[in-house]
């Protein structure tokens, strides 16, 4: 009984792509430049932050917007946000920034907080510089019509 379970088990394996054969294995090349699991990624190659400028066009109506500016040195910890000193509301006329949305003082239930909500605090967790980079992968997406208008 034992050894026809592990044989059915070893077939649905199979069946569903669990365990592939080896020469299915070989062709696979991880975007991480290694396959093993248990190696590091290699590391990436460093590239110089676009300059400062004007707010880069999103390519969809729910992106968080790419920082078109450098944030080398910002720190974010539990005491000090620099992010804030220039999104804040309090800061962002002074800062001639962008005010951070109400989105950002909404609680996971949806209710209003009178600060920025722990979830929208570690503010690179969701936006990201934009560098000029070749995607990993070829790509033909198209920004929506909503933004292009086209
Ligand atoms: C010294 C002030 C300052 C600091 C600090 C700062 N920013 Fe900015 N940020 C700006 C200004 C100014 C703009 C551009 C606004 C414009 O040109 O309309 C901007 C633009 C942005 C935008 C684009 C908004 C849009 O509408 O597309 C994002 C996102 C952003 N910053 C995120 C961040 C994050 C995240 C941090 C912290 C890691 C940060 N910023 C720190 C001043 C600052
Ligand atoms: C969980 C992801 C997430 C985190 C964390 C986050 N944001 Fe955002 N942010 C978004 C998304 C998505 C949008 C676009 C939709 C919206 O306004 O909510 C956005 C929009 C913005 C905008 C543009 C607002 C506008 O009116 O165009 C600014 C500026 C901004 N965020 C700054 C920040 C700063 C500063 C922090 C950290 C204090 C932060 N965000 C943290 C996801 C995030």
């Amino acid at each position: 009984m034992k050894t026809l379970l592990a044989t059915a088990f070893t077939v649905l394996l199979f069946v569903t792509g669990m365990v592939m054969p080896v020469e299915i294995m070989a062709e696979t090349k991880s975007l991480r430049g290694t396959n093993a699991i248990d190696e590091p990624s290699t590391k990436p190659q460093i590239t110089r932050w676009q300059e400062d400028k004007e707010p880069i066009e999103r390519d969809y109506v729910q992106q968080p917007p790419l920082i078109p500016h450098s944030i080398e040195g910002y720190k974010v910890n539990l005491k000090f946000n620099k992010c804030l000193t220039c999104h804040s509301w309090a800061n962002y006329k002074e800062a001639n920034a962008t005010k951070i949305s109400q989105t950002h003082f909404e609680d996971r239930e949806g209710q209003v907080l009178a600060n920025v909500s722990p979830r929208r605090y570690f503010c690179p967790q969701c936006h990201v510089s934009q560098v000029d980079q070749k995607p990993l992968v070829e790509n033909e997406f198209e920004p929506v019509q909503a933004i292009t208008g086209k």
